[in-house]
């Protein structure tokens, strides 16, 4: 799993079980995933390269940077919505694109619904955001629609994964790394993730 980084700290491990508390009220679901959030955002920019200009300080002239690519966040709809706003926090320029994906109960495809993304893929660092990694048909689909509109460098953001995604999507993007806070041990017979959470769209949203 060479593509996989596990990003984890004190406060993640503390903030992974408040979501996966069943008794965990949605505000505080919500504020645990935007912590998680922020740390992911952190530890993915370690990717970024950086452009080197000059800047005017009240003083002198020093050396400033700036992020070399635009950077596109696209949550696959709905739970990668909650990630949103804490990398935009970290990225205010980023531009954010949407891929609605829902997963059929029964056969576990990811049905298509939605797709709207940024022009100018194809210079850009494009981060997928799912909080749930399960069997990697979601986020493989959001890929292969990303690279069909020229996207080349790609990063892929998750709170939990299981090994089955990881798998499937290091098999089938090979060139994207993934970062997720923590890996799971195993999918149950409706490919939900175990220990896991359960479902993060309906225990964001208040659809239970
Ligand atoms: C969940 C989750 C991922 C997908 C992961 O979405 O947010 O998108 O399942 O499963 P996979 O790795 O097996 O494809 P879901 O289809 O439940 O839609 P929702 O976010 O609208 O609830
Ligand atoms: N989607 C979820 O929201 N949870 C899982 O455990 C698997 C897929």
């Amino acid at each position: 799993m060479d593509n996989l980084k596990i990003v984890s700290n004190p406060l993640i491990s503390r903030d992974i079980t408040y979501l996966r508390n069943k008794e965990t009220k949605e505000y505080q679901f919500r504020l645990a995933l935007r912590r998680i959030a922020y740390a992911l955002a952190i530890e993915i920019s370690n990717e970024f390269e950086l452009r080197e200009f000059e800047v005017e300080t009240p003083l002198e002239i020093t050396k400033g940077y700036n992020l070399k690519k635009q950077v596109v966040l696209v949550p696959v709809l709905r739970a990668g919505l909650s990630l949103v706003n804490s990398f935009i926090e970290m990225i205010p320029n980023a531009k954010v694109g949407h891929i609605g994906l829902q997963r059929d109960e029964k056969t576990l495809k990811p049905i298509d619904y939605y797709y709207k993304a940024p022009k100018n893929l194809d210079t850009s660092k494009v981060i997928v955001l799912d909080p749930m990694l399960a069997t990697g048909g979601s986020a493989s689909a959001a890929f292969q629609f990303l690279k069909d509109k020229g996207a080349n460098d790609c990063v892929m953001a998750s709170l939990i994964a299981a090994p089955e995604g990881v798998k499937r999507l290091t098999k089938e993007h090979p060139d994207v790394p993934i970062y997720t806070a923590m890996l799971d041990r195993e999918l149950n017979e409706n490919g939900y993730i175990l220990p896991g959470l359960g479902d993060a769209g309906d225990r964001t949203f208040g659809t239970l």
